[in-house]
């Protein structure tokens, strides 16, 4: 298994991915990600195997914070840790650059806390009315071991 750095002209690869990832999620959602990739917002990064594209992370920095912004893995290829590999990856980052890293989960895909709870997060916040009046966000940080 081999982690890139994502680049522009690797879009029109990644776009599958991002529709699979961000099923669910709602228009306004997937447009973002989508244009986050197409513009290179951020830094994103891609899991690769035989140049097929098979899971990607897409990474922010605040001001003490590695945020992990999108992670997906394509369906097939869920349950071999690729995720979890991403995850250590951006936290590999962040120990790297002294910040911690942190995610935040829609209460409606509160299922996903669980996958970041078996990989160390702690519970560090939860907001509501974030994005949408009516809405909460958990979020969920890591403080990279030194
Ligand atoms: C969430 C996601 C990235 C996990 O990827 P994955 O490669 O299947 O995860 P891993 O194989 O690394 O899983 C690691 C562990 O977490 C568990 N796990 C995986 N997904 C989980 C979930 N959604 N909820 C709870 N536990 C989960 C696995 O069973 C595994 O447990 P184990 O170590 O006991 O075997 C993947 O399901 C996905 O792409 N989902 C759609 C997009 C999405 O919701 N992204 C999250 C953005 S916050």
């Amino acid at each position: 298994m081999k982690i890139t750095r994502y680049r522009k002209r690797d879009f029109a690869q990644v776009i599958p991915l991002l529709r699979e990832g961000t099923r669910g999620w709602g228009r306004a959602w997937r447009e973002e990600i989508l244009r986050a990739y197409r513009l290179q917002q951020g830094e994103a990064y891609l899991v690769r195997e035989n140049g097929r594209v098979l899971g990607t992370i897409l990474l922010r920095r605040e001001v003490r914070a590695l945020v992990i912004y999108f992670l997906a893995v394509t369906e097939r290829e869920r349950g071999k840790h690729l995720g979890s590999s991403l995850v250590n990856f951006a936290e590999k980052l962040a120990r790297r650059e002294g910040r911690i890293l942190r995610v935040d989960v829609a209460r409606e895909f509160r299922q996903n806390v669980n996958f970041y709870l078996r990989l160390g997060f702690q519970r560090c916040g939860r907001v509501r009315n974030f994005y949408l009046y009516g809405d909460e966000q958990i979020f969920l940080c890591k403080r990279p071991k030194r």
